[in-house]
């Protein structure tokens, strides 16, 4: 029976998950349109969602200028730590665990969607050749300023006052997001990163700002609450390398250096890697495996060895009692697509109706 294999208990770094079924960072769009903070909405969300072995929450911004998207939320001063407590409360109550995204955006975003005064820092200062959503309408993303030395040593901060910030909100860890295009990965990537001091050239040099901030987090709340989120060859965000499999492989090779509690990656046959594969091969610690799984294939990557655990999203947000759904075999309420993002209200985040609603 492969569903015991999902459900049984999972050792990830220094927390101990109940079972292998992980909910995936999902950026919602709904925290406070003034001050990045999440509310009482969010707390019932995630709170009817701690079934999960592990809560990983939507990307969120460690400092105001790395902010790219409308209505994230943010973990940059003492509000969200006050706001983000009450989630993490309730997530405990419920007998879950639950980590924080870290997501800074770098490039990817637009004025329109930050505070006032705010910038919009990358590596270099070469435009995601892309657009955003922003209350106005789709608009283009901007010419990043590129980053000073002091910039980088400012934001290598920035993530370490995050990190502390996440351990006084409560959180159990914190996932650096270094999928999908952000800063970290544009940093990584050859498109995005032309700098010719030691943060660019060289893959050794363009790995050295994740480094760094690996050890900011890891000063802050300790290498075995640390996990990385990883896509390689995902061109989403215009995030382009001249040879992902390579630059990954190092990167992967730089979490098993520093001891990194998990890596969280997402397949994507498309790109031509397996994400999954290189993983297992630079990387001895705990994998988490994402995108498009059943609980049936779940069960049977994990009992193959394929994967230790498996992240489920877009299930998650129709089906907020998940695993009661997978141990008895469904049935699925299916995702309303109209209420993915955005709106003040419960309506499509947190009325999914739970089995035990069910006539
Ligand atoms: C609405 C939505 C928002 C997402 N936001 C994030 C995010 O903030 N951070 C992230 O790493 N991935 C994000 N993802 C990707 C998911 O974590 C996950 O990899 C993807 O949904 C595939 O898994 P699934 O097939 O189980 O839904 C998002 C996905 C969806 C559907």
């Amino acid at each position: 029976m492969t569903i015991e294999q999902l459900l049984s208990p999972l050792q990830v770094g220094e927390l101990r998950l109940k079972n292998r079924v992980v909910m995936a960072p999902m950026t919602r769009s709904r925290a406070s349109q003034n001050d990045d903070c999440v509310s009482d909405i969010h707390e019932l969300y995630y709170a009817q969602r701690a079934n999960a072995g592990l809560i990983i929450t939507e990307g969120t911004h460690p400092t105001f200028d790395g902010k790219g998207y409308n209505r994230t939320p943010g973990i940059c001063n003492n509000a969200h730590v006050a706001a983000w407590s009450r989630v993490t409360d309730a997530v405990h109550e419920a007998g879950g665990l639950i980590a924080c995204q870290l997501m800074h955006c770098g490039r990817v975003g637009h004025p329109d969607n930050k505070a006032k005064g705010t910038r919009t820092l990358a590596p270099s200062a070469i435009a995601a050749r892309a657009e955003i959503f922003t209350a106005g309408g789709m608009k283009a993303m901007p010419t990043p300023e590129p980053m000073t030395a002091s910039d980088i040593e400012a934001v290598v901060s920035d993530y370490g006052r995050a990190a502390e910030r996440c351990l006084q909100a409560g959180f159990d860890g914190v996932e650096l997001h270094c999928a999908s295009g952000y800063l970290p990965g544009q940093f990584l990537a050859s498109g995005s990163n032309h700098r010719s001091d030691e943060y660019g050239g060289s893959l050794h040099n363009r790995l050295r700002f994740i480094e760094r901030v690996i050890e900011a987090l890891d000063s802050a709340i300790g290498v075995a609450r640390i996990g990385l989120r990883i896509s390689p060859g995902n061109p989403y965000n215009d995030h382009v390398d001249a040879n992902p499999e390579k630059t990954y492989g190092a990167l992967l090779d730089l979490a098993e250096l520093k001891g990194v509690a998990w890596i969280h990656a997402i397949r994507m046959p498309s790109t031509g890697i397996d994400s999954l594969a290189l993983s297992r091969a630079h990387y001895s610690g705990v994998l988490i495996g994402s995108d498009s799984y059943t609980a049936d294939e779940a069960g049977a990557s994990i009992a193959e060895g394929a994967v230790d655990a498996v992240s489920f999203g877009r299930l998650y947000i129709a089906n907020p009692d998940l695993v009661r759904r997978f141990q008895q075999g469904g049935p699925f309420n299916d995702m309303d697509k109209r209420t993915i993002y955005g709106g003040e209200g419960a309506a499509g985040y947190c009325d999914y109706p739970m089995l035990s609603d069910d006539a």
